[in-house]
């Protein structure tokens, strides 16, 4: 089989798929496809969720528009099925990967997912096939890993025996289907025929731009586009310091400044989590260090980030000595787990981060959080008897709090607020000790 058959098939809708990691990202794509008539194979290592999406159980809890219908009608096509078993995989022709790719506690990227999806794809992959990852990875790693990993295993020579690429997610929980359908792609392909032939399979679900790229591009545009992020949070999180110390209110301050033309400032917060943006950065710099390149900017944006936890203990502290009560032995209620509001991926919460640091204190941490089944029933409940309720993540369940039955439930009134839920007004309005990122 050579690109022309591969095209032909993409055309035609007789190319079999596999994706290969069934998680946030594999499983929606690998719908998706189905949905558009392919007949698809979803790969992973965790039996319990091949079995779970086999049976049409939507594994993901989180609110996820559409998702939920999509995958119990291609289950019951029969269009999509998934397996833990790469032998079956000698029948297809195109394979998406889409393992996790996080770093290690000193930021070096973990790949031994992708290289163990690597190592069960090899042997058992096509002659002409395409090969394309998904998963976010450090620039030159598909020239540096994943290509002689690929060859060496396989046998077979890029460009003869099977095609490459790298088309990273742009996808965010919560959206992930109207991602997947309505952002931008970067097809970054190892020939420039490759990267067409790419675009016209990615063109079946994408309704927006395609855009050719080589390999290396592709890499750099993701991790580029996640650390831009990082870097901009940690500015509106440095703001926020400094409106805290100069007493400003740094709500107000960005929405006046983003008036101003060309300004964007982003939202200031208790921390930031996710799978991507925490770790992606780090994916960015890699390699760069050793090859000379002074990192400064990346690196401190991810320090300050990180620091945001340990700045809403302050700020706790700082509200429990208002109301003359030490930290230590306090019991504080942290009101969301997950690192994204009315989603249940805990994957780096900040809350986690506050909750050790709150353990460190002496204080008793009571979690709550309404996607998350070990956390989850009446948060007025979970809040009684406490001597303070953070709220660290902007659940729309907490939007909708009535600040006096949260007062009445609380041992004292104090209220941390670290993703500018309440208007501080309200919350002093409320008889309440208020305390909240970048407010004075
Ligand atoms: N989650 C997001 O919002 C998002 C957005 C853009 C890009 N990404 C990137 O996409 C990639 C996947 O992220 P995710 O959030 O879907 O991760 P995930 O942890 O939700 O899913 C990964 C899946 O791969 C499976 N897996 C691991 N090793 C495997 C193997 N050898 N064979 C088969 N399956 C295997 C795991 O069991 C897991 O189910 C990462 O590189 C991530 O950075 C994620």
């Amino acid at each position: 089989m050579n690109l022309n058959d591969l095209r032909a098939g993409i055309e035609n809708k007789t190319a079999r798929l596999a994706v290969i990691g069934q998680g946030y990202v594999g499983l929606p794509v690998a719908a998706l496809f189905a949905d558009k008539g392919f007949d698809v194979l979803g790969v992973d290592v965790q039996p319990e969720l091949v079995e779970k999406i086999n049976a049409g159980i939507n594994p993901i809890a989180g609110k996820e528009p559409g998702l939920a219908e999509l995958l119990k009608r291609v289950i019951t096509s029969g269009r999509l099925r998934a397996t833990t078993d790469y032998n079956e995989l000698k029948v297809c022709d195109i394979f998406l990967i889409a393992v996790e790719t996080p770093v290690d506690e000193n930021h070096v990227p973990r790949y031994e997912a992708l290289s163990s999806a690597l190592t069960g794809l090899a042997p058992v992959m096509k002659d002409g096939a395409l090969v394309v990852i998904e998963s976010t990875i450090a620039p030159r790693t598909m020239h540096d890993l994943v290509l002689p990993l690929l060859e060496g295993q396989s046998g077979k020579k890029l460009n003869e025996g099977f095609y490459l690429g790298n088309c990273p997610e742009r996808v965010m929980p919560g959206k992930l289907l109207k991602n997947l359908r309505t952002m931008s792609r970067v097809a970054g392909g190892m020939t420039p025929e490759t990267a067409e032939v790419m675009i016209a399979f990615y063109k079946i679900i994408v309704e927006a731009d395609v855009d050719p790229a080589d390999c290396i591009t592709a890499e750099l545009v993701k991790t580029v586009e996640n650390a831009y992020r990082d870097v901009q949070i940690a500015f509106a999180n440095e703001v926020a310091l400094i409106a805290e110390a100069a007493g400003g209110d740094v709500w107000k301050v960005r929405e006046l400044v983003n008036k101003s033309p060309m300004r964007h400032m982003h939202l200031p917060g208790a921390g930031v989590g996710g799978h991507c943006i925490p770790k992606d950065p780090w994916l960015l710099v890699h390699g760069a260090g050793e090859k000379g390149v002074s990192l400064r900017l990346i690196p401190a944006a991810r320090e300050i980030n990180d620091s945001m936890p340990s700045h809403m203990a302050v700020l706790v502290q700082d509200a429990l000595k208002e109301a003359g009560r030490v930290i230590k032995r306090a019991r504080i209620a942290v009101l969301g787990y997950s690192y994204l509001e009315d989603s249940d991926d805990t994957r780096n919460s900040p809350s986690e981060a506050l909750v050790r640091i709150l353990r460190e204190l002496g204080a008793d941490p009571v979690i709550h959080d309404p996607w998350i089944p070990e956390y989850n029933g009446d948060v007025i409940e979970r809040i009684r008897g406490c001597d303070a309720a953070v709220v660290m993540v902007a659940h729309s369940a907490y939007k909708e709090f009535d600040l006096g039955s949260l007062k009445s439930a609380l041992q004292m009134p104090i209220l941390v607020d670290g993703r500018g839920v309440f208007d501080k007004r309200a919350g002093i309005e409320a008889n309440l000790i208020y305390r909240g990122i970048g407010l004075a």
